[in-house]
């Protein structure tokens, strides 16, 4: 009876807009600024790009994603006031727990697929402001995403007890970020927008390395590039304003678009950012420390186009002409004022690495653009691998970077979602060994005991 009432009370402060959750029913609702301030945050944040409904349409925030690692699929949960299925029990210390030190209230580590290292920086007045946005501005949902199931030793969450203190770190401000916009600025690219998480490389241990921070790192297949201030590797021949339409729209001519992750980000989270805090970003991109790739001669965007085709790449441009000149034109140079973009002066054709070329291929872009939505189809189902590859041959050497050169393998490894680092792929074998150590040293010790 009494569960009903509250229910129903429930559903009647929803449809007057004021949803809040069972815990807090009694107390007033929270100030409209305050959940203002914690739903901005919530974006600048971008939990909704991992924590959304695994099917359209499913509400904001009930999980379901499954997050590609190396370790297998980790599936983000549900972080909405549901007392059953969601967050809705959590006491706002519980919250800070879980969001900056990835522990639940049961002492249960998360992995670090939620990215806890970048939100330990979070302060707790944006930590109170968020709270209260989950509790009182999110609807909540009842659905029950998927468990996450690692194999052997990755199953293992304690392990994160050893990881999290080498490896969980967000690196302290640096002393030239001495102003206030600089300031801002580490706080929305370190801490909220964890840019980090993506683009820069991973160790042996699959924490970040500390020393290439930003250099570009890869994840589930795809490429964040080097978004260092380096002249040739990174972004620091872009200008101010075009950073700026790359992260407001994720579609920059003579540049670049988003697809991948990126979209995700600018989907989810970019878009919304005032203009001051995006310039703010854009000046703490500015002084990231260059890093240069020794390989890399030319910026990814400026190959000029070839116009000859290569013998090899005739069965390539077939394919081209039939699958992808009907947006993308004959000679690649894209139309409807970039709706559909140039493949020529590109980052993603004129990469040092194919990866994102094939990952566009297999899967295309979903993502809203400024007026409509930015669509291109995958070609996962229609083309197989040596189809993929002379696609990806032919467009690489035309528009983008000569040097490229896949095969059916390169191209069924992205289809996998990229390769694994040797670590972990070594580390169920090695794992053998060290169980039998283990059994070794139990029997010496038992036997000792007994005065064998
Ligand atoms: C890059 C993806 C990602 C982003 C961004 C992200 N999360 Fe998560 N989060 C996850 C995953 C994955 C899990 C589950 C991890 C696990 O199972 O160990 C999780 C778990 C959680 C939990 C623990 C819930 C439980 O299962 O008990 C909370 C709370 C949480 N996230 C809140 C947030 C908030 C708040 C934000 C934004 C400030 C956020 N997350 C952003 C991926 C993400
Ligand atoms: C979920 C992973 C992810 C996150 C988080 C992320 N990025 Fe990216 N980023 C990517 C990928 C993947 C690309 C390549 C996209 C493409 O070419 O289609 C990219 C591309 C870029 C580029 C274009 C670089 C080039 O040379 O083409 C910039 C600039 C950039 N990201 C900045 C940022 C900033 C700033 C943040 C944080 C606010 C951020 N990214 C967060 C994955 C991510
Ligand atoms: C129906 C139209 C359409 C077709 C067909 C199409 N594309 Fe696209 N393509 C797009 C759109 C739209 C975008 C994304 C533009 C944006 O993000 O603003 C895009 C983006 C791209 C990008 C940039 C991706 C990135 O990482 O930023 C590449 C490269 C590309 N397409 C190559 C191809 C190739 C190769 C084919 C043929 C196999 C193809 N496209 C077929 C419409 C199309």
């Amino acid at each position: 009876m009494k569960r009903h009432y509250t229910k129903n009370l429930r559903a009647l402060l929803l449809a007057t807009g004021l949803a809040v959750s069972p815990v807090q029913a009694s107390n007033p609702p929270p100030d409209p600024a305050l959940l203002a301030k914690g739903a901005y945050l919530a974006r600048a944040a971008d939990c909704n790009a991992c924590h959304r409904g695994a099917t359209a349409g499913s509400p904001d925030y009930s999980g379901g994603i499954a997050i590609a690692t190396p370790m297998g699929n980790i599936i983000a949960t549900n972080i909405t006031p549901s007392t059953r299925a969601g967050i809705g029990s959590y006491t706002e210390a519980d919250f800070k727990r879980a969001v900056t030190q990835g522990i639940r209230p049961n002492g249960e580590r998360l992995y670090p697929a939620m990215p806890y290292s970048a939100y330990q920086g979070i302060n707790d007045a944006d930590i109170h402001a968020l709270y209260v946005w989950f509790m009182h501005g999110v609807a909540p949902s009842d659905a029950q995403p998927e468990q996450t199931r690692l194999g052997f030793p990755w199953s293992v969450r304690a392990l994160l007890r050893l990881w999290n203190p080498l490896n969980a770190r967000l690196p302290p401000v640096p002393d030239n970020v001495n102003t206030p916009q600089l300031q801002r600025g580490y706080y929305l690219t370190e801490v909220l927008g964890h840019c980090s998480a993506c683009h820069s490389p991973r160790n042996a241990m699959m924490g970040e390395s500390m020393s290439q921070r930003y250099s570009g790192a890869t994840l589930g297949g795809w490429r964040a590039p080097n978004i260092t201030s380096d002249l040739v590797s990174g972004i620091g021949a872009w200008k101010d304003v075009e950073l700026m339409q790359y992260l407001k729209t994720g579609n920059l001519p003579g540049k670049t678009t988003a697809a991948g992750g990126m979209a995700e980000a600018i989907d989810n989270s970019l878009r919304y950012l005032t203009d001051d805090d995006l310039s703010a970003v854009v000046a703490y991109l500015r002084q990231i420390p260059a890093v240069r790739d020794s390989a890399e001669t030319t910026q990814a965007w400026s190959h000029p186009p070839e116009p000859q085709v290569r013998a090899a790449d005739k069965a390539g441009e077939a394919l081209y002409q039939s699958a992808c000149a009907a947006c993308h034109r004959s000679q690649g140079e894209g139309a409807y004022h970039a709706v559909f973009p140039s493949l020529t002066a590109n980052s993603t054709t004129g990469s040092h690495t194919p990866d994102n070329l094939i990952m566009v291929i297999l899967d295309g872009v979903e993502r809203d653009g400024k007026f409509a939505p930015a669509t291109m189809p995958g070609f996962r189902a229609a083309l197989n691998d040596e189809q993929i590859a002379q696609l990806t041959n032919y467009v690489a050497h035309r528009f983008g970077n000569p040097a490229i050169q896949v095969s059916a393998s390169d191209v069924a490894t992205q289809r996998d979602g990229g390769t694994t680092p040797w670590l972990i792929r070594l580390v169920p074998w090695l794992s053998v060994p060290a169980a039998a150590l283990v059994i070794w040293l139990l029997v010496r010790l038992a036997r000792r005991r007994k005065g064998v």
